[in-house]
């Protein structure tokens, strides 16, 4: 745990860095959950001079403005070790990738809901720290998470290894995706008993038409939906009538139609194919 004394104020013109004893500094909005200060006064004497204290007060309320935001920035920090774990995997689960398999052009020609991209994992790590933050994010070991068109598998992958769900799951509509998704599972399998930090129990995928099966209840519900269509948007939007008040779905630019899915949260994320926008909803009605 990095101390508040291995901590100094090293004024860059209007910019505050921390700097670490070790000599590594950065931002404050990349401080990690292990970063604390208090405002004070600097005890460098010759900071006093640079910093004249009607100034310092300005400061000291902006710093306060700053500790807001790494509490929150703490909230999605928790979720980096398993981010870093996800990396470390990944060439593991897809060792060999045919991008023209993954794309599927034969078929995102005849529907833009086939379209594929991937969401980067550190927006799923920012969407989980935002609904940790809501104090929605279910108890360790207890929740279900599900990606509704989980393409090759990535971000199921991501979520069981950032987080303890009970179970994770996916369903992609397109064959050649769920097979290679359910090739991973193979090797995650056999990581699995290895690599003690693995702590969600089930990981499972189905190749399914998602408007076509019957939902057991999740509590998080990721939809990178950018390219779905209005008419399968409403389709998802009826699958889900039998999730619980209180369900948080993350959909990415597209957001879930109707009265039921209220918006909780909205910004904008810079993803692997361009600009996308976070939406966070939850659901207000039975
Ligand atoms: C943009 S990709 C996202 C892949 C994955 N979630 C990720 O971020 O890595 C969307 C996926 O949804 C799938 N999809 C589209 N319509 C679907 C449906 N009705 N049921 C299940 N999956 C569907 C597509 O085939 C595509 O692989």
């Amino acid at each position: 745990m990095l101390k508040k004394k291995d901590l100094q104020f090293v004024p860059v013109h209007h910019l505050v860095l921390w700097k670490r004893a070790n000599g590594e500094h950065g931002r404050t909005s990349n401080v990690s959950r292990e970063y604390s200060f208090s405002v004070s006064k600097p005890t460098d004497p010759s900071l006093h001079t640079a910093f004249p204290s009607f100034f310092f007060h300005r400061l000291s309320f902006t710093f306060m403005e700053t500790a807001i935001r790494i509490e929150g920035a703490s909230r999605s920090s928790k979720f980096q070790d398993g981010l870093a774990l996800y990396s470390r995997l990944e060439p593991c689960l897809y060792p060999s990738l045919n991008p023209a398999l993954v794309l599927g052009h034969d078929i995102s020609h005849h529907c833009p809901s086939l379209m594929y991209g991937e969401l980067s994992g550190e927006t799923l790590v920012k969407a989980l720290g935002l609904i940790d933050e809501l104090e929605a994010l279910p108890r360790e070991g207890e929740g279900s998470l599900i990606d509704i068109g989980s393409g090759i598998g990535k971000q199921i992958f991501t979520a069981a290894c950032v987080y303890a769900w009970k179970r994770c799951i996916g369903v992609e509509i397109y064959e050649k995706r769920a097979k290679l998704a359910e090739q991973a599972l193979q090797r995650w399998k056999s990581k699995q008993s290895s690599i003690p930090m693995l702590r969600t129990r089930v990981v499972d995928f189905a190749c399914d038409d998602i408007v076509e099966i019957e939902m057991e209840g999740f509590q998080v519900i990721l939809l990178v939906s950018a390219a779905f269509t209005d008419t399968l948007m409403r389709s998802i939007a009826k699958v889900l009538d039998s999730q619980a008040v209180g369900t948080l779905a993350i959909c990415i630019t597209k957001a879930l139609p109707g009265p039921k899915w209220e918006v909780v949260h909205k910004s904008e994320r810079e993803e692997p194919w361009g600009r996308a926008w976070l939406i966070i909803q939850k659901k207000i009605l039975a």
